[in-house]
């Protein structure tokens, strides 16, 4: 959700602006604009509702003047529509302040209030521009930028991301961060500013995350990092693990294909030197959670939203059964307004792939504060939830652009299974020859999966022959529920079709009355090898929902013979554990929304209403 862009150097700004805004379009936005203060003084600015090729024809068409600072937006609306109005940059003190904001300023409207009865009025009905004005008016007072900032942030309320220009102040781009990303690009006589480092990586990897509640200023030689009162602050540098070519589409139709085929790579960068002699070391989160701390939990609590939280339910299959230890799965925007149970022995993990779900982050940092002890587990380096937790176990899946998360998930997945086996280790629950089985298993995962990727051409057939589909169903139990749900997800926001998934066993409990005549129903099937497998109470829901007229999409096992009387249509997928077939099961999936989609024409990247960094509760 919104993306921002700052520069200060030798380039012309808007060139590396509108590059920035172009990388990070991902994040979902409906209208953008840019800020530059020319090379003559002026402040010039632009912004446009729709898509950023509308504001760069524009720019085509009227150039703004050439400068080598500016600021740069993309903006999911929030407060007033998606109109050229509310679009960023708004500006403050009489149009010599530029200012952009990702956020919500939750107390705007006594602020604007106050502005009004000074006399300022308003162009907008966004909250953003409120901050403009109140930053303007103390540049007025002061006749600095930081300082200005430094009067206005601390009476802001709720969260933002803020960065601003001002026409007396070349060379410098001033921004603040609460609850809401920041990341400073550090260059060679040039500095960058953007909501996640794709803004500015193919021109630095090295980076800084701005902390909780500190304003940073960038001039071209440097940069200085304060808290909100002014207080100097250690920023911490690190390198960006990936290039730019890596957020590239790299000749793939789509950021989704691209990514879905990046599935194994995910999986293999996740276990990277984390699987030694067939036995799990997770050095970076051993100063957080030493053995004693680990071994003393009670009770596992995992948090995220939307596909995150549905790789959580697949982490509980797996950690109750290696480490013996309870897990709940909960959805991170419900958590902390229950008021649940917390205490030291506690164990909160959260997963998110952006780091930045402000859901997310705010069940985190309530845990935190109830006394529990927090682990997340990201995809994202240097990414807020990631900083607010005790520790960080970070998935490898490299830069996921598209909207829909699906090599993010699984490696979510793979790291929540190294997290059980670690468990498992640390607390005696697994002998080291168990652990040593179940690691074997999971390398030899990604070359599985690679030959599940191969039958794409066949699911694409599949997916254009239900082009008209209005309607389809997800049926699995066990670890086949949560793939389920999965499959639903992505069909819905994909796809735009109705979708549910459902955990097979609790069809006979309601859901089976929608089945009637032509209704598709994707089914999960576990294994049949397996003597506790529930593949015979599986094949008997498919048995009664064909009774009923569903036509049945089965995902099995190569050599399930048993499924084939009852399936209309089966999906192949290689022998692993149970464990580990939803890492194969999912993949047909998501290429089957994603196939959908694109038969129906729909942008597969950046589905209708959704943002790829949900930044706002
Ligand atoms: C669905 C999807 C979302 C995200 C959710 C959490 O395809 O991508 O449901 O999983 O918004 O996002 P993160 O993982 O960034 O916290």
């Amino acid at each position: 959700m919104c993306g921002i862009v700052g520069y200060v150097g030798g380039r012309d700004a808007i060139e590396v602006l509108m590059g920035g805004l172009r990388r990070l379009e991902y994040r979902g936005y409906d209208s953008a604009g840019v800020a530059v203060i020319a090379d003559d003084g002026r402040l010039a600015t632009h912004k446009r509702a729709g898509k950023l090729g509308v504001l760069e024809a524009d720019l085509v068409a009227e150039p703004l003047p050439e400068g080598g600072t500016g600021i740069g937006h993309t903006r999911w609306a929030t407060h007033g529509g998606p109109t050229d109005v509310n679009a960023h940059p708004h500006l403050g003190d009489d149009g010599r302040l530029a200012l952009i904001h990702n956020g919500i300023i939750e107390n705007y409207a006594v602020l604007r209030d106050e502005l009004l009865a000074e006399g300022h009025t308003f162009a907008s009905e966004t909250d953003t521009e409120v901050a403009a004005k109140l930053v303007g008016r103390e540049y007025a007072a002061t006749g600095d930028l930081v300082s200005a900032f430094r009067a206005v942030v601390g009476r802001l309320h709720g969260a933002f991301t803020l960065l601003a220009v001002h026409a007396d102040e070349p060379g410098l781009v001033v921004g603040a961060r609460r609850n809401s990303p920041l990341v400073v690009g550090l260059g060679d006589g040039e500095q960058f500013l953007g909501s996640d480092v794709a803004a500015f990586v193919q021109y630095t990897r090295r980076a800084l995350a701005i902390g909780q509640d500190q304003i940073v200023a960038i001039r071209a030689g440097g940069i200085e990092l304060t808290d909100f009162a002014g207080r100097p602050v250690e920023g911490e540098p690190y390198e960006v693990a990936w290039d730019a070519s890596a957020a590239d589409k790299g000749g793939w139709s789509s950021f989704m294909a691209k990514e879905i085929s990046e599935e194994p790579e995910a999986i293999e960068q996740t276990l990277l030197e984390r699987v030694v002699d067939g036995v799990v070391v997770l050095d970076e989160i051993a100063e957080g959670f030493p053995a004693d701390v680990l071994s003393a939990v009670t009770r596992i609590v995992v948090l995220g939203a939307g596909t995150a939280a549905y790789s959580g339910l697949l982490g509980k299959y797996a950690i109750e059964k290696w480490a013996k230890v309870p897990v709940e799965v909960e959805l991170a925007h419900e958590f902390r307004y229950r008021d649940p149970v917390l205490d030291a022995s506690t164990l909160v993990v959260s997963i998110s792939q952006s780091g930045e779900t402000m859901d997310t982050l705010m069940a985190v940092k309530y845990a935190s504060e109830r006394g529990a002890r927090t682990l997340s587990i990201c995809n994202t380096q240097g990414a807020t939830i990631a900083r607010e937790s005790d520790a960080v176990l970070y998935t490898r899946a490299g830069p996921e652009v598209a909207v829909a998360s699906t090599k993010a998930f699984t490696a979510q997945v793979v790291a929540l299974y190294l997290l059980g086996l670690h468990l498992a280790r640390v607390r005696g629950a697994l002998t080291d020859d168990e652990i040593r089985g179940l690691t074997d298993e999971l390398r030899a995962l990604p070359a599985k999966l690679r030959t599940v990727l191969q039958t794409g051409p066949e699911i694409r057939e599949l997916a254009r022959s239900m082009s008209d589909t209005r309607s389809v169903l997800f049926l699995g139990r066990h670890v086949g529920y949560p793939v389920a749900l999965e499959g639903a997800l992505k069909l819905k926001e994909l796809a735009y079709i109705h979708a549910e998934g459902f955990a097979a066993g609790e069809l006979k409990h309601g859901p089976i009355a929608l089945i009637e005549p032509g209704q598709r129903v994707f089914v999960v099937v576990p294994s049949p090898r397996d003597s506790t497998s529930l593949h015979p109470k599986v094949v008997s829901n498919i048995q009664e929902i064909r009774a009923r007229g569903a036509h049945v999409l089965a995902i099995a096992e190569a050599g399930d013979v048993a499924v084939l009387p009852h399936a209309d249509e089966v999906l192949r997928i290689p022998l692993a554990a149970p464990m580990f077939e939803p890492l194969l099961a999912v993949a047909p999936l998501q290429i089957f929304a994603m196939e959908l989609a694109a038969a129906k024409g729909l942008d597969v990247d950046q589905p209708r209403n959704l943002a790829k960094s949900v930044t706002v509760e």
